[in-house]
């Protein structure tokens, strides 16, 4: 009785969000561009992480609008199924890493969002990191298809770099949330497998030598957004030895690998293989798909969201099938288009417990966890996890 009261009230509460977020607030982000409401968030989250009270009020907020519905996969007990993706808190980009250092011993907050995101969100994705420093691309990178609920972005994989991101989040260690991933990336433009490794192991190492302690760590093997890597870093060769060396130093820390959307069959098959005997823990599928980006259509850019979720369903499908066939033990983690009860439903109907979604918290604002899991009660979804 009590629980169909609760039920009640916060279908209530959700529904007076719902109002809020898609007739007043979300017209109004969407008069500024894309790009510009990116940095306002941005500016948002550096400013909410500056007060603890900030990041109470905001999980107190959570805590009113969803059911707490631990789930496990890859490794790890989850307090949600849904996972906030890497990108968003993934820090300023620099072009040197004594720069972004420094930045970090006067006190800047290079990493926003590290504090009051997940206090929303619950498990959250930090990165992608890569051992150096990136800029990422420059101009407009990020755009929106409000028809198709897609994001596209080529934002390049801006990051302070591994040593100073790890600096930072060691100097907040005391305040990290109880629950998060660190996505690092294979350096983009780094062709040589050993150079590659090499980098990689760096920067886990840094992340490691100060004591930070992931939930999990995602391998990001799909940078489809950079000038210098288009095509990704995803062949068996290079991929075995790089997820042994890094689970090897990982420890008791599981590792998923992020692939994405274009690859052949075959292809996915063959990484399932190797993951599966490497001992890769999860897969996350996908990230975004590479199409023209809207200024330039000889210009590739990251599609999530709306147009993302038929081929990341057959993506997840393909390596779930593939999985069953083989008595494979990697988990499959959907992401792609998870943006309502039913398209989180599409991919529970596959099997998978837990899900990443990016561009629903543009689409449905900062309840969008809530709001999807409450849209999924009472379908397939709900009846298989409670
Ligand atoms: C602006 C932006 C930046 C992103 N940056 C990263 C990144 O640095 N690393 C990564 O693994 N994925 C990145 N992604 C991809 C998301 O994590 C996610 O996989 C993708 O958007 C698909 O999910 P969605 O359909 O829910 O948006 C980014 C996505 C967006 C929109």
């Amino acid at each position: 009785m009590s629980g169909t009261i609760e039920r009640a009230a916060r279908g209530m509460l959700l529904a007076a969000y719902r109002v809020g977020y898609e007739r007043v607030a979300r017209p109004l982000i969407f008069r500024r561009s894309a790009q510009q409401a990116h940095s306002d968030v941005v500016a948002l989250l550096a400013l909410a992480d500056r007060w603890t009270w900030a990041a109470g009020l905001l999980h107190g907020i959570d805590r009113l609008a969803s059911v707490r519905r631990p789930v496990t996969v890859g490794g790890v007990t989850l307090a949600r199924p849904l996972i906030f993706a890497a990108g968003l808190v993934k820090g300023y980009g620099f072009e040197h890493e004594s720069d972004a250092c420094r930045a970090v011993e006067q006190d800047v907050n290079i990493i926003p969002g590290w504090r009051s995101l997940p206090a929303l969100l619950g498990p959250v994705e930090f990165g992608s990191f890569t051992r150096w420093p990136r800029l990422g691309n420059p101009g407009v990178v990020v755009w929106r298809d409000v028809a198709t609920r897609s994001t596209q972005n080529r934002v390049g994989l801006r990051n302070p770099g591994a040593r100073a991101a790890a600096a930072f989040l060691a100097r907040h260690a005391a305040e990290l949330p109880a629950q998060y991933g660190i996505n690092i990336a294979v350096s983009p433009g780094v062709d040589d497998p050993a150079e590659q490794q090499i980098e990689v192991l760096e920067a886990l190492d840094l992340f490691l030598e100060r004591d930070l302690r992931p939930a999990w760590l995602t391998l990001n093997l799909s940078c489809p957004n950079t000038e210098d890597d288009p095509g990704g870093h995803q062949t068996e060769a290079r991929t075995r030895d790089l997820c042994r060396a890094v689970i090897e130093r990982l420890g008791a820390i599981p590792l998923w690998v992020k692939l994405g959307p274009t690859l052949a069959d075959e292809q996915y098959r063959v990484l399932l293989r190797v993951f599966h005997e490497t001992g890769v823990r999860a897969i996350v599928a996908t990230n975004t798909l590479p199409e023209p980006s809207p200024p330039a259509p000889d210009v590739l850019a990251g599609i999530g969201g709306g147009r993302l979720h038929t081929r990341a369903l057959e993506v997840a499908a393909l390596l779930l099938d593939d999985r069953a066939r083989h008595g494979y033990t990697v988990d499959v983690i959907g992401g792609g288009g998870v943006l309502d009860g039913a398209t989180l439903d599409d991919f529970r109907r596959l099997g998978i417990p837990a899900l990443q979604y990016w561009s629903a918290l543009i689409y449905r604002g900062p309840l969008a966890a809530a709001v999807i899991e409450h849209e999924a009660e009472g379908t397939f979804y709900d009846q298989h996890t409670k």
